[in-house]
């Protein structure tokens, strides 16, 4: 996608996490380091996203905070991406369910009260639960999320929907799957393995999984990531037609899929198998994605395969190690 001169102004609220890492620096060449303030609630530790632009340190649950940034800068679009994710939601829950669903609702208060234009905030296939069909996951299905993480998500589309229909705010959502990439760790998720697992393999040829070797979930690396979440902010609004949240498949892969792409370039790795309390997470969720609305609607494809994320995966993974620079798991 090509730089192109605009008026946006934009806020990343979680800019330091895995997502926002990489989707600040992408929206900060689209539209200029200046018009894209970082903020989270501690300061970066890549050195990138503090010399690429503003940082503010804030907490997504102090309102006053908010209101602040936004009469410092005037948002135009505003991504918020700060959340506890599924695994480490179930070890506290209460918090979990305030920052998840108090940071949302402070983002939805603050955009509506500025006016801003666009809000993006990513939901998760977390939404989905022991109900909901695993194969080919309609759009519109019966969800039942048994993690803090899923019952803030799928509460939260509600709100996206509701703050869309009741006061006209553009909202915009999608349904990710477990995302892979090299650059910052993720963190606490339920899918964290498929990224943890290409650190070990590189480092000590082995890994043991904490989930079973034929567990399929849907995943996505992230460059698609990025470009799913930038193509529908970026979409006329007439053609948003799903105001929850979008549906987004990618690859449906299991931890021996991923094991065999990884041996293809280092024979010597090997993988076990100790299966704990994000087996039964992982088995309520789907193994793959209808986003059939999100293709027709947006035109969303995805680029990479597995075979292709592996030899990226691996190769910037070992220029970092070669590099010396500290692997972030
Ligand atoms: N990657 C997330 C998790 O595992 C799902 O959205 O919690």
């Amino acid at each position: 996608m090509a730089a192109k001169a605009t008026k946006e102004m934009v806020l990343v609220i979680g800019a330091c996490g895995q997502l926002g890492s990489e989707l600040t620096l992408e929206l900060r060449y689209l539209y200029g380091g200046a018009n894209v303030v970082a903020a989270d609630i501690a300061p970066p530790k890549q050195a990138e996203l503090l010399e690429s632009g503003p940082f503010e340190q804030a907490d997504v649950l102090d309102m006053k905070a908010l209101r602040h940034l936004a009469s410092k800068y005037t948002f135009t679009h505003i991504y918020h991406l700060a959340a506890i994710l599924s695994a480490a939601g179930e070890k506290n829950p209460e918090f979990t369910w305030r920052l998840n669903m108090d940071g949302l609702l402070h983002v939805l208060d603050l955009a509506r009260e500025q006016k801003t234009a666009r809000v993006f905030w990513p939901s998760s296939i977390a939404v989905f639960g022991p109900h909901t069909p695993r194969h080919h996951t309609p759009q519109y299905t019966p969800m039942d999320p048994n993690t803090v993480y899923g019952i803030s998500k799928q509460a939260g589309e509600l709100w996206c929907a509701y703050y869309f229909e009741k006061y006209g705010l553009d909202v915009r959502s999608l349904r990710y799957p477990g995302l892979i990439s090299y650059k910052a760790p993720p963190g606490g998720g339920t899918t964290d393995y498929a990224v943890d697992i290409y650190h070990k393999a590189l480092k000590e040829q082995k890994y043991a999984c904490y989930l079973r070797e034929d567990t399929f979930l849907p995943m996505l690396y992230m460059p698609d990531a990025i470009i799913a979440a930038l193509d529908l902010v970026q979409a006329p609004a007439s053609q948003v037609t799903v105001r929850s949240a979008y549906n987004l498949g990618g690859m449906s892969l299991a931890p021996k899929d991923i094991a065999a792409a990884i041996h293809e370039h280092i024979p010597a790795f090997e993988i076990s198998y100790q299966p704990d309390y994000r087996q039964q997470i992982a088995d309520s969720w789907p193994q793959s994605i209808d986003d059939s609305s999100a293709r027709h609607d947006w035109g969303w494809k995805p680029a990479y395969d597995l075979p292709a994320m592996t030899a990226d995966m691996l190769q910037n993974l070992k220029t970092n190690l070669s590099a010396n620079a500290p692997l972030p798991l």
